[in-house]
């Protein structure tokens, strides 16, 4: 059983002279003796230790918590763009209304290039209006992501537009969502023509309406509350 400890502290008192003429002792948190001054020294009692150690304690597990959650919701604002330009091929190697796939290898002369390679279906549009999802000034191409939204499998081109072998998912020709458990349409890539080549010089994300938004995670809604969540999982 805790018992409270009483401590002790000797009050030196002198006469007008300087001479000691009484040692009065003075126990903390009493009311002081009679003649003695007030005691407003820097001792801590207890309860006053205990409550300052379990305030930093408490800021410091905050700041434990707080600190990360804080930098993955604030990175997707300040995070640079580090998407690497990489050819995805000449420009006539492609024909109208017809999707080719290409496989796009970043820092290809790079000895571990081929971890970052990426596939993606390249359309050339002879008609401005036959991509119904594309930005401004991204008409003439359509290059679409293989990755799918629901968990990243890896989708294939067909009659009607793609589909994923893993779970059913369904998309139009402009990589829209029509079915499955997808989350949102393909992701797609800005091309830029170079001379005689093209290039891909940018990923990014679209909402359903072919909107565009920032590049993210298969899954990951661009739609409703769910795109308001991100960059957390739902
Ligand atoms: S990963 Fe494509 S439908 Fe599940």
């Amino acid at each position: 059983m805790l018992r409270p400890v009483v401590r002790t502290r000797v009050r030196t008192r002198f006469d007008d002279q300087g001479a000691i003429v009484a040692d009065l002792p003075h126990a903390s948190g009493d009311t002081p003796a009679e003649g003695a001054p007030a005691n407003s020294g820097p001792d801590m009692t207890r309860k006053q230790f205990l409550t300052a150690a379990t305030i930093g304690v408490g800021g410091v597990m905050g700041a434990l918590i707080a600190v990360p959650v804080a930098g993955m919701a604030l990175a997707p604002v300040f995070g640079g763009n580090d998407f690497e330009a990489v050819k995805i091929g000449d420009v006539d190697e492609f024909e109208d209304g017809k999707f080719i796939k290409v496989v796009l290898t970043p820092g290809a002369d790079q000895p571990d290039a081929y971890v970052r390679k990426k596939v993606a279906f390249v359309r050339k549009n002879a008609s401005k209006t036959a991509d119904k999802l594309a930005l401004k000034g991204q008409e003439d191409f359509t290059v679409v992501s293989n990755t799918c939204m629901h968990l990243g499998c890896p989708v294939q081109s067909s009659n009607a537009g793609f589909v994923c072998p893993c779970h059913g998912g369904s998309y139009d020709a402009d990589g829209k969502r029509v079915g499955g458990p997808p989350v949102r349409p393909l992701d797609r890539y800005v091309w830029e023509q170079r001379g005689t080549e093209l290039w891909a010089t940018g990923l990014y994300a679209l909402k359903s309406d072919g909107s565009k938004a920032k590049h993210r995670d298969p899954g990951q809604h661009t739609d409703g509350v769910e795109g308001l969540l991100y960059p957390l999982q739902p």
